[in-house]
């Protein structure tokens, strides 16, 4: 039996058991996956060690707790600074972030969206961009710009990768003027039912829009991105499959298939 977690706080919402059951199911695995909301973080954690687990996800708001923990990283984990998958290894604890990389395989093997040489605008500076941004980096767009409600938020995140060079850069939402192949919000304004506040020139009817956020209906980024003539607008069940599956494969090396885990929870959004 491989015994695994999602730590969180909420985590009754949690798709993740049933994710991970379906994944285990592929392979023929016995799983025992259970939800955990850590009264003390580090106690959860000691807890899951002792009982033999083999690693844990984390999500709101312990990403940065899992990262602090941690005791080896790796890159995408260290360049993020934040842990969404540990793998338990006798009594240390190997950080992972599968967020960005999640996405990235959503949109380029899912999609098939050509990233290479696009002009990207990723909205948000919080955890959910900062993840997005090396995966983004390493498909090599022509562009990467961010945009964020607090603009200092994305400079700062602009200025952690100075090898990325004139592709990245921060600019103010007054200041977006032209269109972009690719825009992804990887911002939590969706969880309000509201779509960030920006000009609508970003959007042509070349644009493919993607919404990190994904609930039951159009989310409220994807309707506006279709009213200004997005040519395509997918929200984040994928991402959330994939980054997933990648979970899966740090802690039993067996890479799943997501798409029919996709089609169930679509279903069970309904
Ligand atoms: N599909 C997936 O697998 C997946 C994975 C990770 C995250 N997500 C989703 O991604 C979203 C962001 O997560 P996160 O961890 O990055 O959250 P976070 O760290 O709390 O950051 C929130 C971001 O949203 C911005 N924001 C919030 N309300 C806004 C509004 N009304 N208008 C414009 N911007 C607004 C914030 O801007 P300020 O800096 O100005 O506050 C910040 O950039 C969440 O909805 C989460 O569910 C999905």
């Amino acid at each position: 039996m491989i015994r695994l977690a999602v730590v969180g706080d909420p985590i009754a919402h949690s798709r993740s058991p049933e994710i991970h059951y379906a994944f285990a199911a592929q392979f023929g695995l016995a799983i025992d996956y259970q939800k955990i909301r850590p009264e003390r973080f580090e106690e959860s954690v000691a807890a899951l060690i002792a009982s033999g687990a083999r690693g844990f996800n984390c999500t709101v708001p312990f990403k940065g707790a899992a990262f602090e923990r941690c005791d080896t990283l790796s890159p995408v984990a260290q360049a993020t600074g934040a842990v969404n998958t540990v793998v338990i290894e006798g009594d240390v604890l190997h950080g992972e972030n599968t967020d960005g990389d999640g996405l990235l395989r959503d949109l380029m093997h899912n999609l098939k969206w050509r990233l290479a040489d696009a002009r990207i605008l990723l909205i948000g500076a919080g955890g959910a961009a900062r993840g997005a941004l090396p995966s983004l980096l390493s498909a090599r767009p022509s562009c990467l710009h961010l945009t964020n409600r607090t603009l200092s938020r994305a400079s700062e995140l602009v200025s952690t990768r100075p090898d990325a060079g004139s592709v990245l850069s921060a600019v103010a939402g007054s200041e977006l003027s032209e269109s972009y192949d690719l825009v992804i919000n990887a911002t939590s304004a969706g969880l309000r039912e509201v779509a960030p506040d920006l000009p609508a020139s970003i959007i042509s009817s070349e644009t493919r829009a993607y919404d990190m956020v994904y609930g039951s209906n159009v989310t409220a980024f994807n309707h506006w991105a279709t009213r200004h003539g997005a040519r395509e607008c997918v929200d984040g069940l994928g991402m959330l499959a994939e980054q997933a599956a990648l979970s899966f494969s740090h802690w039993t090396g067996q890479l799943p298939e997501t798409r029919d885990v996709m089609v169930q929870l679509r279903q069970g959004l309904r």
